[in-house]
């Protein structure tokens, strides 16, 4: 389902297309910095706002991590039409990631593959930027990874929990990314419960009772369902405030046409689209409807936006898409979310959360 409204990347795709597409990102980056990206009239409809953890969210479409790795253009982002932005992931100290290539597109397919393994820029960098920011511009997350050399995992959450918890409105562990050896396995019961805790500890500590940021957790879709069950049990008993689901995927469907398809990493984008949700609604049905999700994989337009919140998503993010399709995406997700709400009788995405879940 598409609208036929003008969208310039349209004109700049098959230059696009012949980039790197490394350099393409970084040069879209650039473009959003030096504000040659004009922005939309903001979208303001009753039925798209979502109130969760003390805050107002314009509209629930969210800029996933991964783009804006280094807290550079969070701003430019929500002017562009998203509801939110999740930055990083950031790493404590700086570190250069995988050696390029590193970042595939499958056009065919409508995906991607990425093996990044975490290149940022470090803590230091992104608190400059944050420190600067305009609260009042909208919401920002902050997703948290780990150095790649550092043994004590937990340790560099909650160091992460210390540099941002008064600049972050939400924060991420993210534990859920392919391309960091070992990363996945805190995803285990008594890793989790630990890192949790000691991240939760380190927020409380590094911010007063009434202004800690959300505490999310990311998790990935290549989990069984003992791993689910887990997952679901710890993050309600150590008492976070939502799960993220979910990240790339290292599985590859046979469905796949594109050459760069055998490229080791994690996949995103269209073919991610039905793990993901399916995820979803199992951690919606497994925690009981009680714990805020956020659903993200694979959506390219208002319908996959919506399926999201059916199966029990109270935000959505995207990211795979915006490569295709430009930073427009987020205001065309947003004006078919809202027509197909109204069209099934829906006031506000809050009514629409799990109608379409699997039975608690
Ligand atoms: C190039 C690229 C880099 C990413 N980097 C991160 C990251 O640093 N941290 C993270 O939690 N997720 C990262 N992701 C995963 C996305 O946030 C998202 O969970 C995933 O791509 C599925 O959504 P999508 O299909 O809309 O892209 C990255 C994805 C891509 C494509």
């Amino acid at each position: 389902m598409s609208q036929n409204t003008f969208n310039p990347y349209r004109v700049f795709w098959p230059l696009v297309r012949l980039l790197d597409p490394e350099k393409a990102h970084g040069l879209a980056v650039r473009a959003l910095e030096m504000g040659l990206m004009p922005s939309p009239c903001p979208i303001d409809d009753k039925v798209l706002k979502v109130q969760l953890w003390g805050m107002d969210f314009p509209n629930p479409v969210g800029l996933a991590a991964g783009f804006d790795k280094d807290a550079r253009v969070h701003g430019q982002m929500l002017a562009q039409g998203f509801g939110f932005v999740e930055v990083g992931s950031i790493t404590p100290r700086p570190q250069p990631g995988n050696p390029k290539p590193r970042l595939f597109r499958l056009e065919r397919d409508q995906a991607v593959i990425n093996r990044m393994g975490f290149n940022s820029e470090g803590h230091d960098a992104s608190i400059a930027r944050l420190q600067n920011r305009d609260r009042g511009r909208g919401i920002v997350g902050v997703n948290l990874g780990k150095n790649k050399d550092t043994e004590d995992a937990a340790a560099d959450y909650e160091i992460g929990a210390r540099n941002f918890g008064t600049l972050a409105d939400f924060m991420v562990i993210n534990i859920s990314s392919p391309n960091t050896p070992g990363l996945r396995a805190l995803q285990g019961p008594e890793p989790l419960r630990e890192l949790l805790s000691r991240t939760k500890a380190a927020l409380a500590e590094a911010t007063t009772a009434c202004r800690t940021p959300a505490l999310l957790l990311k998790i990935a879709p290549d989990l069984t369902d003992e791993d689910k069950a887990d997952i679901a049990h710890v993050s309600q008993d150590i008492g976070i405030d939502g799960l993220i689901v979910t990240n790339t995927t290292i599985e590859r469907p046979d469905t796949l046409r594109s050459a760069h398809r055998g490229e080791g990493g994690g996949l995103s984008g269209r073919p991610l689209f039905e793990a993901s949700t399916r995820v979803l609604g199992e951690m919606y049905a497994a925690t009981g409807g009680k714990m805020a999700l956020v659903g993200v994989g694979g959506i390219e337009d208002g319908h996959g936006a919506y399926e999201k919140i059916l199966a029990g998503a109270s935000l959505v993010e995207l990211y795979s898409a915006m490569i295709y399709h430009g930073p427009a995406l987020a205001m065309r997700v947003n004006r078919e979310l809202a027509l197909l709400l109204k069209a099934d009788g829906f006031a506000s995405v809050q009514d629409a959360i799990g109608q379409k879940a699997p039975k608690i």
